[in-house]
């Protein structure tokens, strides 16, 4: 601040010295890095001069006193530092050069004609002018990194991220405002085409001369050039006394708008940014290697059995460890094992693709052609790739896998170390999570070209969607309700009804993939931001026995969800359906994968979900009858007098734990009692309460109960395959669960341990309220 005020006070002097405040630099002035380094503009805030970068001197355009941190404008950001003893010559014959001992001359700025006065402006530009006193060139005209208060990027230009804060040369990330009139991120080295793009204004095709300008007050706008304003990317209205704004792509590849008060000891503020997914600019992390997110901050990893061929260098990416031999069509099966790489996307650089059935099948196609380097399997398709692989970024709610191909011994062929899950603990993956979704607006504009016809018609009906600031704090697409209609052909097939609303069958990506719609009723009518807030809590979740929120719709009333489809239905129109049985086997797989999710929701995501609802018509079945925990999480946006009416049976117990009834604190361990009596209806294949049954059988908590006092556990599980020892173990456990006090059941956690014979299970106290509470 000291220094600053000096400069301002210096500049005062200079300026009362050159009369009305002339900053005008005459033919045949010049300037040294140590001495008389900088011209300053009229007020003294701008200075165009020598600052230092690394050993030497660059020349640019910076607020005085402070170039550290304010370099606006450079020129020649590519060439090396000059040394100590160039001279900058705003030569008599009106060039402005800069000049090295050597009397070698570079140009600083290339005006058509000669210039006869320059001057640094109050704004930040520096102008050259001819004789008649018209501006023949101005840095606002070549910007670097910057936009500064009354600059404009022009239709075609583009701004490039320098390398990093004390390092101007020309970075790795651009923004270019094109001449479709959309203003859009990019890896450098790429075309102007979406694939690339990591953030757009979706203002595609809204004229071909749009320019990106800054006023004053710290609004940032698109605007045309017959003066309409496109699209607002802050709203502006920031004070404007003694604060500077100015707009900078950084090196980091976002895009902020900076405040500086010129009071407050000189302090920056970010007002906003492009995006708050630091792992979202493409191409962060190098060849053959994938950004992941730590916390607040991006983080850069290689491929398995891939090393850094730079360590502390990102950009510079990963090469192989080993040596791999050339191909030579042997089968490599022997040679190497593929490890995997979960829910981590890259640019897709396949060069065959296969329709097969597992991941497995998808891995092995692999290892068998030798040209094959790592595969991604999605959906049933698995793509082949030659490395390297670049833009990898692990993306949580994404299924795809990746397969690397690395040295490996016969012995552990087939053995898949899911490196998310050994590398890094879950917690850690779920942090990830949070901002890692959050791309998802950026991510579906990619993937937008399956949703929508063409893109164009994607950058406008995202832009439309209102998102007026700058940072997209979007963890799952938002849809419209016109979108959603046009996805259900006018929610034409009704899949069922929950107790939060009914279902109905969709599709996107032009049909291929089929989506479930759940519109919401019985919901809170107001409270869209704690609807979101729910919305991006349940986006973050991931896990392989949870349904997939996939978006959402908060459009008007309309409140609707779209999850993954789960084409096997629930498991209670498998369970229930006497032509549908599972073998023993199958249903305690079923139990431990229910109790999986449970505990993750319990224990393992970000912010607990007590699901409030676990009952079979809740766990959907997928192709392969691994179940999925539906609706969690939405037991918070009900409203609360009708949290207590869950339970579609009257006079029983159902799923409901019976603390709901007593008006008691309602814990994790709800859940934990529901899934006991989920976890009996599994043993013995039939609902809780069924009145088919003699009166004494009819309620199955109470009919089991007596059945184990009585050691009769046969009376109730039917089936040759069944195993006995794991029969009694699995029903004590089951017997644990439903027990009326909440605080002696067992956590989800124990429930898990026990289920797989990892601890003993105690013999069960006696349920005694159960005759009294019914
Ligand atoms: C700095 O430059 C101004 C004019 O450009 C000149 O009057 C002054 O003497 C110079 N000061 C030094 C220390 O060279
Ligand atoms: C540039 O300025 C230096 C210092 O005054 C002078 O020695 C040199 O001759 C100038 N060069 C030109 C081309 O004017
Ligand atoms: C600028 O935008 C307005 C409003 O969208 C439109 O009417 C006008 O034609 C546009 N101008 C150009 C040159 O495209
Ligand atoms: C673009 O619009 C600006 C005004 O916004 C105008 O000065 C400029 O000449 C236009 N350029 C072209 C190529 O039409
Ligand atoms: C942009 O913001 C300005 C005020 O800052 C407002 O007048 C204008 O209507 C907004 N335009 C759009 C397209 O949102
Ligand atoms: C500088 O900015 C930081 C963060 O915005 C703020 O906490 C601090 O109080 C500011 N300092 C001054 C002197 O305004
Ligand atoms: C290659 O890297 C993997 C880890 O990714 C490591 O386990 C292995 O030992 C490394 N191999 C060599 C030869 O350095
Ligand atoms: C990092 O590596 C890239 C590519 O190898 C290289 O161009 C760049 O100069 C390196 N950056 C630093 C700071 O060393």
């Amino acid at each position: 601040m000291a220094r600053l005020l000096f400069f301002i006070f210096l500049s005062a002097v200079i300026t009362t010295e050159a009369q009305q405040g002339e900053s005008v630099v005459n033919l045949g002035s010049f300037l040294t890095p140590t001495t008389n380094s900088s011209w300053l503009s009229r007020s003294g805030l701008y200075a165009f001069g020598f600052y230092q970068q690394a050993n030497g001197y660059a020349i640019g355009v910076f607020l005085a006193g402070i170039p550290e941190k304010t370099v606006v404008w450079t020129a020649n950001r590519d060439k090396a530092p000059a040394l100590a003893s160039v001279t900058l010559n705003f030569t008599s014959d009106g060039r402005l050069i800069m000049q090295s001992a050597q009397a070698e001359e570079t140009a600083i700025a290339s005006p058509p004609e000669r210039a006869a006065s320059a001057s640094m402006l109050d704004s930040g530009n520096f102008v050259l002018y001819n004789s008649d006193k018209k501006i023949i060139w101005q840095s606002f005209e070549s910007p670097t990194n910057t936009l500064l208060q009354g600059q404009r990027l022009t239709a075609g230009k583009e701004l490039f991220s320098s390398v990093s804060e004390s390092d101007q040369s020309i970075g790795i990330f651009r923004l270019k405002m094109q001449t479709d009139g959309n203003l859009v991120q990019y890896p450098v080295q790429t075309t102007d085409t979406a694939e690339y793009s990591y953030w757009s204004s979706f203002t595609d095709g809204k004229g071909s001369n749009v320019s990106l300008c800054l006023d004053d007050d710290g609004h940032l706008y698109l605007l045309n050039s017959t003066g309409t304003i496109l699209k607002n990317l802050t709203q502006g209205g920031y004070p404007t006394k003694d604060v500077v704004y100015f707009m900078r792509i950084d090196a980091d590849g976002i895009f902020r708008l900076y405040s500086h008060n010129l009071d407050k000891n000189g302090n920056f503020s970010v007002i906003s940014r492009s995006t708050d997914d630091k792992c979202a600019p493409k191409g962060l992390c190098g060849l053959n290697g994938f950004c992941i997110m730590n916390d607040q901050d991006a983080n850069c990893l290689c491929l398995p059995g891939f090393a850094s061929v730079n360590p502390g260098n990102w950009t510079s990416g990963c090469v192989r460890n080993f040596t791999a031999e050339s191909c030579n069509s042997k089968d490599e099966s022997t040679k190497y094992i593929m490890q995997a790489v979960p829910s981590t996307v890259w640019e897709d650089n396949s060069f065959s693709s296969l329709t097969l059935l597992t991941k497995e099948d998808c891995e092995a196609a692999c290892l068998k052609d030798c040209n094959c380097e790592a595969a991604t399997y999605r959906d049933r398709v698995c793509q082949k790739q030659r490395l390297p692989l670049r833009f990898g970024r692990r993306e949580l709610s994404d299924v795809n896998i990746a397969f690397i191909k690395v040295a490996g011994s016969t012995s552990t062929i087939n053995k898949i170390e899911p490196l998310g899950r050994e590398r890094y603990s879950r917690k850690d993956i779920m942090i990830l999570g949070i901002s890692l979704g959050a791309f998802g607006l950026i991510m579906s504009v990619i993937s937008a070209i399956a949703i929508y016809k063409n893109r164009v018609r994607a950058y406008r009906r995202l832009s439309n969607s209102g998102n007026v600031d700058l940072s997209m704090d979007v963890s799952l697409r938002s849809f419209t309700y016109s979108d959603l209609e046009k996805m259900t052909n006018g929610f034409k097939e009704e899949l069922g009804r929950g107790s939060f609303g009914t279902v109905y069958k969709g599709t996107i990506w032009n049909g291929q993939k089929i989506v479930a719609v759940k519109r919401l009723e019985k919901l809170l009518t107001e409270g869209e931001r704690e609807f979101q807030m729910e919305m991006k809590v349940i986006g973050r979740t991931h896990h392989k026995n949870l349904v997939r929120l996939l978006g959402y719709c908060h459009d008007g009333e309309n409140r609707l969800l779209v999850y993954e489809y789960m084409s096997n239905g629930s498991l209670a129109d498998i369970l229930f359906k006497p032509e549908e049985k599972l073998c023993w086997d199958e249903r305690i797989e079923i139990a431990r994968n229910i109790a999986k999710g449970i505990l993750y929701l319990h224990e393992e995501c970000e912010s607990q979900i007590i699901h409030c609802d676990i009952k079979p018509q809740n766990i959907l079945m997928d192709e392969y009858r691994c179940p999925k925990i539906s609706d969690f999480g939405l037991a918070k946006l009900l409203k609360p007098d009708q949290t207590n009416t869950f339970t579609g049976i009257r006079g029983t117990k159902g799923y409901v734990a019976p603390e709901w009834h007593r008006n008691q604190p309602v814990t994790v361990k709800a859940d934990v009692y529901s899934f006991g009596i989920v976890l009996l209806e599994l043993i013995c294949c039939r609902k809780s309460v069924d009145w088919s049954f003699p009166e004494e059988e009819a309620i199955l908590e109470e009919w089991a109960y007596s059945c184990f006092e009585a050691r009769e556990l046969d009376k109730l599980v039917s089936g040759k395959d069944v195993d006995k020892r794991q029969l009694e173990r699995i029903f004590k456990v089951g017997l644990w669960c439903i027990l009326d006090e909440p605080s002696l059941r067992p956590s989800m956690k124990k429930v898990l341990l026990m289920l797989e014979g990892t601890v003993d299970v105690p013999i069960p106290p006696s349920p005694t309220s159960f005759l009294s509470t019914v």
